[in-house]
């Protein structure tokens, strides 16, 4: 099977397509044909400079390794004792830094949601990772509540179009930060309000927010503690927060990382199938070391609006025509 390796970090050309075997399942491991993967900023920013200084040393990859964090795809194969999938299952989840390869072997315990086979698996390949970052910083730690006041910076990206449906469908009045040309976009996924981050400077135009999520880097995290309400709420999946400005300013701030329980990925898959969650697809590549290479290239020029997504070449198991 094919999988992309990284020997190094760098540009694109650091990829490597190889070759190796079809993995085979010990007890308790499923075994998974990839349909579909989303391209994430983690996947570029380790490709380029290595593991980011805020990932847990447990999972902080080592050299050789692959990329990518979430994907769709097919039960193809089950060890002895698995009893939570069967083969032909169609399963979403995450694989850290594993997930640029034709087959996936995890432990059934691993974080995987079975979906239902009406659902179409490619834009469920790019889902799972921007809605779990994205339901951690606003549900389970954002807390946010029907009416609130909620200020989204980087509501255009992979984690941020989540973040503004989550807020959304939690009732928030929803402003979002993002350039120009992603307007339309970050409306259409139900912001009631926009910022243009290159031109206006949101502490001017917002203050009082019940809960600010930072999508972004630390600068607009440093300017951001001072809109927040005395007893608001201010979370962050890149920036680390200073304890200091939080104390001072009587709010809650939280480090939000992405790691959901499988109890929480089935429910929000639920909630993607009832219609309440929808993933945009910008563009599909499929699995070729120049398309990839393509995707990566396309990704960081920035100003996305819509999910990267690497689609492999399995139409036979998908009976796609
Ligand atoms: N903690 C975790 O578990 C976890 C998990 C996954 C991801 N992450 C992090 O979450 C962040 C978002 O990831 P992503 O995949 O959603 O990335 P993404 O798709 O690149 O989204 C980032 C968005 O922010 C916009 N942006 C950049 N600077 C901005 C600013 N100053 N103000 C407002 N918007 C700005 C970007 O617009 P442009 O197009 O103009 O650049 C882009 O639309 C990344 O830092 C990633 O590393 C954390």
């Amino acid at each position: 099977m094919k999988k992309i390796m990284l020997n190094q970090y760098g540009d694109v050309d650091v990829m490597k397509m190889t070759n190796v075997d079809i993995p085979k399942p010990s007890a308790n491991q499923i075994v998974i044909k990839t349909v579909a993967i989303g391209v994430n900023d983690p996947d570029i920013g380790i490709r380029a400079k290595g593991p980011f200084s805020t990932m847990p040393k447990k999972i902080k990859p080592v050299l050789p390794h692959s990329l990518g964090q979430d994907f769709s795809g097919i039960v193809i194969a089950i060890g002895n004792g698995v009893t939570k999938y069967a083969v032909d299952d169609h399963v979403v989840g995450m694989s850290l830094m594993n997930t640029y390869s034709e087959y996936i072997v995890l432990e059934e315990s691993a974080l995987i949601a079975a979906v239902p086979k009406t659902l179409d698996l490619v834009p469920l390949g790019g889902f799972v990772l921007g809605a779990a970052t994205a339901y951690a910083a606003t549900i389970r730690d954002g807390q946010i509540k029907s009416g609130q006041k909620v200020l989204i910076h980087g509501g255009a990206g992979g984690v941020g179009s989540n973040a503004i449906q989550f807020a959304k469908n939690a009732g928030a009045h929803v402003i979002a930060t993002g350039t120009a040309n992603q307007t339309e976009y970050m409306k259409n996924l139900g912001a009631d309000r926009t910022i243009d981050y290159r031109t206006q400077d949101f502490t001017k135009l917002v203050s009082n927010v019940d809960l600010v999520v930072n999508l972004t880097g630390l600068k607009t995290l440093r300017n951001s503690y001072k809109i927040v309400k005395k007893g608001g709420r201010i979370t962050s999946v890149n920036a680390i927060i200073n304890p200091i400005q939080t104390r001072l300013r009587g709010i809650t701030g939280i480090y939000s990382k992405g790691i959901l329980s499988t109890k929480e990925l089935v429910d929000i898959i639920e909630i993607y199938n009832q219609g309440k969650l929808h993933v945009t697809i910008d563009k599909t590549y499929p699995f070729d070391l120049d398309d990839i290479k393509q995707a990566h290239l396309d990704f960081q020029a920035g100003g996305n609006t819509g999910k990267k997504i690497i689609v492999f070449d399995n139409k036979a198991d998908l009976n796609m025509k």
